[in-house]
């Protein structure tokens, strides 16, 4: 016997009409943090390593060139100005602690459980502080989140963070969790690009992204045979983000910041192991090849290129620009090969210079950043006044995210929007 349901009807009744829409953003850190001016001689001290005198010397020429002091010269077409690099860094790990687990610092030894341990515990909590704030400026009831994203890369569990996240914030035990463990540095875009599916499929859906990372998850004393450990170590923090993103707004009561228009994912040409990691028993072991910043340099116009082409748009100073703070080179060579004015790195060589590189929350602060002095600045969008915007996302594999946004008016209050 036919069936009378018409299949089409339902499936078109379901999705939501517009395109999906970020509604709100919420950030935390951290109390504890340090100076990267600090850092080297804090570093060695703690983790017993003072007598390897040249790798001290390495590492302070590491943090010396996040901090810029010599950068004008190594990098002579950038021009110094506020081009900060790394100031300082929110970090969960206290001394106290380090002395508690001494085998956190010991490079190589066995110390996954007590990293674990913390881990699972904090990495729900702060990503709760974030959220308890996205809530909050969204300004609806927590009762009306359908679906959770949680995207972290520190600390493994089972039930996951999604799960301890729904707990500590008393969401209706029926939202749809979805969690992502160990994408990296990529994530904050991946958890984006996830949610504009749902909010788009699911009529009425409002998702709450959270992003949470502890670079407890990485930290390790110096070693001879591990350099590129250095680099982390200079550069990682710890932060939590959050967003609700959901689409058709309710103007009475939402008030949205962007639209998602678009969202892809490639894993670049012959980058395979330029950034990777590895669990172990010493905890997350942390790989970076020296070519990352070329190899993303070379391989960008090209995602850009597809995202923007629908638009008709191809110059790239005329979006604006949250990209993930990766490190200053990166930057450096993206805004070299991209011919982009000094400008539109601002939002993201802020974030670098206040947070350091918090993997998958970086991206998402540099959005939150973006919004907060598009509208300090009275610019008549949440993005510096311009419509279109880039987030771009990269890490491990090498992948790239790139989303196209589309910014909304930044001084629009909710009352005369009816
Ligand atoms: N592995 C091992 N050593 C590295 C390294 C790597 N990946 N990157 C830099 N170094 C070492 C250099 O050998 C050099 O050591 P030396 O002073 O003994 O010669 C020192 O760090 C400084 O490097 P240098 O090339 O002189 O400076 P730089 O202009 O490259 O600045 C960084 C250093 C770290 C700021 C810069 O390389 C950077 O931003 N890198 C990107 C970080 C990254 O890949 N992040 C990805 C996360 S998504």
């Amino acid at each position: 016997m036919a069936s009378s349901i018409d299949i089409a009807a339902m499936r078109e009744a379901q999705r939501a009409r517009g395109p999906a829409t970020i509604l709100a953003i919420g950030t935390a850190t951290p109390p504890n943090f340090v100076y990267q001016a600090d850092y080297p001689d804090f570093y060695f001290r703690i983790t017993e390593s003072e007598h390897m005198v040249d790798l001290k010397e390495k590492f302070k020429r590491i943090c010396m060139y996040l901090m810029l002091l010599l950068y004008k010269l190594i990098h002579p077409y950038k021009s110094a100005g506020d081009k900060s690099t790394v100031r300082k860094r929110h970090m969960h790990l206290t001394e106290e602690y380090l002395k508690e687990n001494p085998n956190i610092y010991k490079y190589g030894a066995p110390s996954l459980d007590s990293r674990q341990e913390e881990l699972v515990v904090e990495v729900p909590k702060l990503g709760k502080e974030a959220a308890v704030k996205a809530i909050g400026e969204w300004g609806e009831p927590k009762s009306k989140i359908t679906h959770l994203i949680f995207g972290t890369t520190s600390g493994v569990n089972m039930p996951g963070a999604d799960f301890q996240l729904v707990k500590l914030l008393g969401l209706h035990p029926s939202v749809k969790r979805f969690i992502m463990y160990q994408q990296g540095c990529f994530a904050g875009a991946t958890a984006l690009r996830l949610a504009k599916d749902l909010a788009e499929n699911n009529k009425g859906a409002r998702v709450l992204v959270v992003c949470s990372e502890i670079s407890t998850v990485t930290f390790s004393g110096p070693s001879y045979t591990h350099l590129d450990a250095l680099v982390g170590q200079a550069l990682f923090g710890d932060g939590a983000a959050a967003l609700v993103v959901g689409s058709d707004p309710d103007l009475t009561t939402e008030r949205p910041l962007f639209e998602i228009v678009s969202a892809a994912q490639m894993i670049l040409p012959d980058s395979e192991g330029a950034i990777c990691g590895r669990l172990r028993e010493a905890g997350l072991v942390f790989h970076l090849l020296k070519d990352v910043p070329e190899i993303i340099s070379m391989n960008i116009e090209k995602a850009l290129t597809e995202a923007f082409s629908p638009l008709g748009i191809a110059d790239w100073n005329s979006v604006f620009w949250v990209a993930h703070p990766g490190g200053p080179v990166i930057l450096d060579e993206l805004e070299h090969k991209l011919g982009l004015k000094e400008e539109k790195m601002r939002a993201t060589r802020h974030v670098l210079s206040e947070y350091g590189n918090m993997s998958s929350v970086s991206v998402l602060f540099v959005l939150d950043e973006m919004r907060n002095k598009s509208a300090e600045n009275g610019a008549a969008t949440t993005g510096e006044g311009l419509d279109w915007g880039v987030l771009l996302g990269f890490g491990p594999g090498m992948t790239v995210e790139t989303l196209v946004l589309h910014s909304l008016p930044t001084t629009v209050p909710i009352a005369t929007r009816l």
